[in-house]
C-alpha cells in the first residue's frame, strides 16, 4: 500500500492564457490527443497507488465532475450496441476502488489557497499535489509522482518536482536553491515565488508536482498575498521549511508546459508522434506538410 494515498487536484485557476476556450471549461479538460489534460494526471496518481481524489473546482467545475462521475446513459448506449472497447475506456476514468471528492474553491485567490480548500479530504497525512496543466511524460520509466514517492518514503519529508530552467524565466516560476544531497536530489535553503532573473537564487525552478506533509495546511492559514496578489504555495513551503527539511526532487522526464499555448501545442505533437493508433500516420502527414 502506498505512503501517500491522497492527491489534490487544483483546477479551479481563471487559465486566462487560453481564453476563449476556458470561458466555459476548466484549461485542465483541454484534450491531449484523446484525453483531458486533467486525466493525464489522475491516471499519474492512481498508478502511484493513490486512491483519493480530491479536485479543487472553480466556477467552471460542472464538465470536470462530469467526466468522474458514472455516465449512465452513454454507458447504457454503448452496452446495448455491445461497443465493449468504448465502454471500457468510459468506465476506466475512475477505477471501482477510487474515490472522488470535489470541494469549491469559491474566488480564485491562488494555489496556496486552493491547496487550503483541500483540508477537510486530506485530514493529518502527508498528500500528493498534482498541476495537470504540467503534463510531465517520463517514457517507460516511473512516473514524476512515482519518483517522487519513492523520494519521500526515504527521506519522510515534503518533496518539491524541479525542473532546470533559463534564468531569464525565473519570474514565471517558484524557484528553489540548497545543496546537492545525493542524484537528482537537493535539499530546499531558499525558495521564492517568480523573482526576477537578478533575484534567482539557482536555475532550479517549481514544476507542477508536490508531496507535502500536513503542516503546510497550518502555514497556509496564515501565508498572506504574495506575488500577483494570490495566496502561493510558495509563499507556505518557505515558512515550513523552518521548521521541516524540504527536498527539490529533479525528476526524470519530458514536462510540457500546457497552461501555455506552445507547450500545449508541443504537447499534443509529441504525445501523437507516440501514440498506438495516430503515431504512423501523423508522422506522415508532418513529414508531407508544405507551409507556403
Ligand atoms: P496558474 O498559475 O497556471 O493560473 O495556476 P491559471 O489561472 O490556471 O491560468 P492563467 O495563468 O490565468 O492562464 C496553476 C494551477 O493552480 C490552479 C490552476 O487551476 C492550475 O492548476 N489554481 C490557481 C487554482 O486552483 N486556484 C487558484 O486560485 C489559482
Amino acid at each position: 500500500m502506498s505512503s501517500i494515498r491522497t492527491a489534490v487536484f487544483p483546477v479551479a485557476g481563471l487559465g486566462t492564457r487560453f481564453l476563449p476556450a476556458t470561458k466555459a471549461i476548466a484549461k485542465e479538460m483541454l484534450t491531449v490527443v484523446d484525453k483531458p489534460l486533467i486525466q493525464y494526471a489522475t491516471e499519474e496518481a492512481v498508478a502511484a497507488g493513490m486512491d483519493t481524489l480530491v479536485f479543487v473546482v472553480g466556477r467552471t467545475k460542472n464538465a470536470i465532475i462530469d467526466h468522474y462521475d458514472k455516465a449512465y446513459e452513454l454507458e447504457t448506449e454503448l452496452g446495448l450496441r455491445d461497443k465493449k472497447a468504448l465502454l471500457k475506456i468510459v468506465q476506466d476514468v475512475v477505477p471501482s476502488h477510487i474515490h472522488c471528492v470535489f470541494i469549491r474553491q469559491s474566488e480564485a485567490l491562488g494555489l496556496g489557497h486552493a491547496v487550503l480548500c483541500a483540508e477537510p479530504a486530506v485530514g493529518d497525512k502527508p498528500f500528493a499535489v498534482l498541476l495537470p496543466d504540467d503534463l510531465i511524460y517520463n517514457k517507460g520509466g516511473a512516473s514524476c509522482i512515482q519518483q517522487m514517492v519513492d523520494v519521500y518514503n526515504e527521506r519522510q519529508g515534503s518533496v518539491i518536482g524541479t525542473q532546470t530552467v533559463a534564468v531569464t524565466e525565473s519570474d514565471k516560476y517558484g524557484m528553489v536553491a540548497g545543496p546537492k544531497l545525493a542524484d537528482r536530489l537537493s535539499r530546499v535553503d531558499e525558495i521564492i515565488e517568480k523573482p526576477s532573473p537578478a533575484e534567482a537564487p539557482s536555475d532550479q525552478a517549481v514544476v507542477g508536482r508536490y508531496i507535502l506533509t500536513p503542516a503546510i495546511l497550518d502555514k497556509l492559514k496564515t501565508t498572506k498575498r504574495g506575488a500577483g496578489n494570490e495566496i502561493q504555495l510558495t509563499d507556505a513551503i518557505a515558512e515550513l521549511r523552518k521548521s521541516e527539511e524540504i527536498y527539490a526532487y529533479s525528476f526524470e522526464g519530458r514536462r510540457y508546459d500546457c497552461g501555455s499555448k506552445i507547450g500545449y501545442l508541443e504537447a499534443n505533437v509529441e504525445i501523437a508522434l507516440q501514440h498506438e493508433e495516430l503515431s504512423a500516420d501523423f508522422k506522415n502527414y508532418l513529414k508531407n506538410l508544405q507551409i507556403d
